[in-house]
């Protein structure tokens, strides 16, 4: 497994690989892995040739008072935890080498960037845009894979890469918990165990809502109103946004049915986690 920092020589070892007719898979991150990112790799190696991993913690997709600062950044441990699962090469440049002096471009998305994480984090999405479109020209992979933990993200990445028209499958992964329901998330390790066990009630009110709407309650404000009051026993918890959304085009729904998700996100102290589920799709044991 190699470590490569420079854009340019991270697309010329892509470009030689393509040209003797190897196929790549591309996993995004932001580091600092957890199971989740490792079953996107596993899959990621299954599909293709050649299988790389970035690992950059984007500054750009980060808004004013929020934890850019504070993200866990530890390249030793990722490259440990991913080196088994058969990656080829780990990217990780700096923020100087992916923006440098005079860089201008922005990749901007509207509808889908609008609600939910769009609205409560001004410019999120344009970040993440920007640097998805940057990373697929350094890396250019034939596919690349994402988890549905972040499901707004998904959907957008989809549709940037249709309008774009880059030659790129998008392969959405479900989220994977812990073995008490909690998404994983790199963003866990901030939650103190008491914050932790309040978290719970994300994935706990998620099981709730999808039991009562494939028991037969498929009114959107009732479910809303279950999912509330679940998270309102939790004295840390203070609800970003709680929606249930049509999936491809992330509008609310008033009435449940097999495209409708449940989207969360809850701060837990400072800690903001996000979560998600297919209402109609049992929930995970
Ligand atoms: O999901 C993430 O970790 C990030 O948003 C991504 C896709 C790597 C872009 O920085």
């Amino acid at each position: 497994m190699e470590i490569i920092r420079c854009p340019l020589q991270m697309q010329q070892w892509s470009l030689a690989e393509r040209r003797q007719g190897r196929t790549i898979a591309f996993v995004p991150t932001m580091g600092y892995l957890h199971e989740g990112h490792l079953s996107l790799l596993r899959a990621g190696r299954q599909r293709a040739d050649r299988l790389v991993l970035s690992i950059f913690v984007n500054p750009t997709q980060f808004g004013a008072g929020e934890d850019f600062d504070s993200y866990p950044r530890d390249l030793d441990r990722d490259s440990t935890l991913a080196q088994p699962t058969g990656v080829d090469v780990i990217f990780s440049p700096s923020a100087p080498q992916m923006y440098p002096p005079g860089f201008a471009t922005q990749v901007h998305l509207s509808g889908l960037t609008e609600g939910l994480c769009g609205a409560s984090r001004a410019g999120h999405f344009d970040g993440v845009t920007t640097v998805v479109s940057k990373l697929f020209g350094i890396v250019q992979p034939q596919l690349a894979l994402f988890g549905q933990k972040d499901f707004q993200q998904l959907a957008v990445i989809r549709q940037m890469t249709s309008d774009l028209n880059l030659p790129i499958e998008i392969v959405g992964m479900p989220i994977v918990r812990e073995s008490d329901g909690l998404a994983m998330s790199s963003r866990n390790s901030y939650l103190t165990a008491e914050l932790r066990q309040q978290g719970l009630s994300l994935s706990d009110a998620l099981r709730q809502a999808s039991a009562a709407s494939r028991q037969g309650q498929r009114d959107a404000a009732v479910l809303l109103d279950l999912v509330h009051r679940r998270i309102g026993q939790e004295p840390a918890a203070r609800i970003d946004y709680c929606e249930i959304c049509q999936a491809q085009t992330l509008q609310p729904v008033s009435q449940v049915d097999a495209q409708s998700v449940l989207l969360l996100a809850v701060y837990f102290g400072t800690t903001r986690l996000i979560d998600n589920h297919l209402l109609l799709q049992p929930f995970p044991a």
